[in-house]
C-alpha cells in the first residue's frame, strides 16, 4: 500500500474574487494548540472575538460572534433564524447571490418577493421604498457586494427606507466588510454576516455576524433549547410562545446566542482552529484600522482598474458603484478566457476567476483585497495578464498596464 505523501500545496497567488492568499498571520494563528471549549482563557478569548468583530462590524450589538461554517452559513443562520414560515420578505437582487438569498429565504418557507435590476447595477432606494410600501415586508434581504458582479450596494438609504417602514434589514457583507465603508449602526442594519475569505485575508470556514437587540429579541422569542441540557426556566419560556420553532438546529441563533452568551450554553464543539484564524483576522484590520484598511482596498482596486484598462480591457458594470476589491474584465474577442486563465496558474501561479451565469466566459474577475490588496501583487498579476493577452493574439502596448497602476501610486 503507498501512503500519500504529505501535503504540499504549489504556491499560488490568489487574485480571484476570494478565497484569497491567506494572510501568513492568520496562518500561523491557526497553527497554535487547541484549548478545552470552557476553558477559562477559551471563552475568555470568545469574549475577545466578539469584541474585536463589533469594532469591525462598527456596531455596539452584544450579539457579535461567529457562527461555525462558511459564509453561506451565516446567511443561512440568519435567514431561518428570523423567518417563520409565511413571513413576507423583500430581496433587491442585483446578481447572483441576490438569487441565494431568495433561494435561502424560500427554503424558510417565507414568502419572497424580489426588486430585480441587470447586472452590473445596482438597485436605486426608491425601488426598494416602492416595494416596502407595496409588500410590507417583516425583513428586507439584500447583499452590499456582489462578487458575481463586482457592484456594491449602497445601503445608508436602503437602512433608512427600512427605518421608516418599520422593517427589518439583513445584509450579506461577505464580500465587501474590511475593504469598503460598512457601519451596521449607522446605517440601521439589523443583522450582517460575512467569511474570512476575502477582505478579511482569512481562510473560509468561519461566518462572523452581528444581530441588533430587536432583532435579537424576536430571534429569542423562538427560542427551544434542546432536550438533555433544557432547564425550568426554558420550559416556562416555551409553554407561552406564539412563535414557530426555529427550522434548524445547528443554525438556531437563539441557541448559538446562549452558547456565546454568559450561559455558556451546551450548543456545537467549537471550531477552536477557525476561531484562531477569525480572531487574527479582526485583530489585524482593527490594529491597521478600518478606516485605513478601506482606503487601503481603494486604492490597490484602484491602480488595479487603471492597469487592466491600460492593457486595453474593458471593464464590466458601472464603475462608480464597483466594489474596492474586484474588477470584472470583459474577455477580449479572439481571447479564449478560460485558456488564458489557465495560462495565467500554470505559467505563474496566478488564480483569476470568471463568473456565474449569463457572465460565465464573458469577463475575468480579479480580486486585490485581503492580503493580496498590496503594490507587489497587483503589479505583478498585471504583468503577467499582459504576457498571457500578447500570447492569445491581443495587441498591447508593451508594459502599458504596469505603467497605468504606478501612476496610481505615484498619486
Ligand atoms: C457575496 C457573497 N455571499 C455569499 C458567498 C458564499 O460564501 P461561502 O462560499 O463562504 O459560503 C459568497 C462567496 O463568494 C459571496 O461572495
Amino acid at each position: 500500500m503507498t501512503v500519500a505523501p504529505p501535503l504540499a500545496p504549489p504556491p499560488r497567488l490568489l487574485m480571484g474574487p476570494g478565497p484569497i492568499t491567506a494572510d501568513p498571520r492568520v496562518l500561523r494563528a491557526m497553527s497554535a494548540q487547541l484549548v478545552g471549549q470552557y476553558d477559562p482563557w477559551m471563552t475568555a478569548t470568545m469574549t475577545e472575538t466578539m469584541g474585536l468583530y463589533r469594532q469591525v462590524f462598527r456596531t455596539d450589538n452584544e450579539q457579535t460572534f461567529l457562527v461555525d461554517g462558511t459564509s453561506r452559513a451565516g446567511i443561512e443562520a440568519a435567514l431561518v433564524s428570523l423567518l417563520e414560515p409565511g413571513d413576507r420578505v423583500l430581496v433587491p437582487v442585483f446578481g447572483r447571490f441576490g438569487h441565494l438569498l431568495v433561494e435561502i429565504a424560500e427554503r424558510c418557507r417565507a414568502e419572497v418577493h424580489t426588486v430585480e435590476v441587470p447586472w452590473g447595477e445596482v438597485v436605486p432606494a426608491e425601488l426598494v421604498e416602492e416595494a416596502v410600501v407595496r409588500v410590507r415586508p417583516k425583513l428586507v434581504a439584500v447583499v452590499q457586494g456582489d462578487t458575481s458582479t463586482t457592484m456594491c450596494q449602497p445601503l445608508a438609504e436602503i437602512g433608512e427606507v427600512c427605518r421608516r417602514h418599520d422593517t427589518l434589514l439583513y445584509v450579506d457583507a461577505t464580500a465587501s466588510l474590511g475593504g469598503n465603508p460598512f457601519e451596521t449602526d449607522a446605517w440601521g442594519i439589523d443583522v450582517a454576516t460575512a467569511g474570512l475569505q476575502k477582505c478579511l485575508g482569512g481562510p473560509s470556514g468561519s461566518a462572523p455576524i452581528t444581530i441588533s437587540d430587536a432583532a435579537a429579541a424576536l430571534i429569542a422569542s423562538r427560542k427551544r433549547v434542546e432536550a438533555g441540557i433544557r432547564e425550568a426556566g426554558d420550559d416556562d419560556a416555551e409553554a407561552g410562545r406564539t412563535t414557530a420553532t426555529i427550522a434548524s438546529n445547528y443554525l438556531d441563533l437563539a441557541q448559538v446566542m446562549d452558547y456565546w452568551g454568559p450561559r455558556r450554553l451546551n450548543h456545537h464543539t467549537e471550531a477552536t482552529t477557525m476561531l484562531y484564524g477569525a480572531r487574527e483576522c479582526a485583530r489585524l484590520l482593527v490594529e491597521e484600522g478600518l478606516d485605513a484598511a478601506v482606503e487601503r482596498h481603494r486604492l490597490h482596486g484602484e491602480a488595479m482598474l487603471a492597469g487592466v484598462r491600460g492593457l486595453g480591457l474593458s471593464v464590466f458594470g458601472d464603475v462608480a458603484h464597483k466594489m474596492h476589491n474586484v474588477v470584472a474584465v470583459e474577455i477580449p474577442d479572439g481571447i479564449d478566457g478560460d485558456a488564458a486563465r489557465g495560462a495565467m496558474l500554470t505559467d505563474f501561479g496566478i488564480e483569476i476567476g470568471t463568473s456565474f451565469g449569463p457572465l460565465h466566459g464573458r469577463v475575468w474577475r480579479i480580486g486585490t483585497m485581503g492580503w493580496n490588496a498590496r503594490t507587489d501583487a497587483v503589479l505583478t498579476t498585471l504583468a503577467c495578464l499582459e504576457q498571457v493577452l500578447r500570447a492569445g493574439g491581443a495587441s498591447v502596448v508593451p508594459g502599458a498596464g504596469v505603467a497605468a497602476a504606478r501612476e496610481v501610486y505615484a498619486g
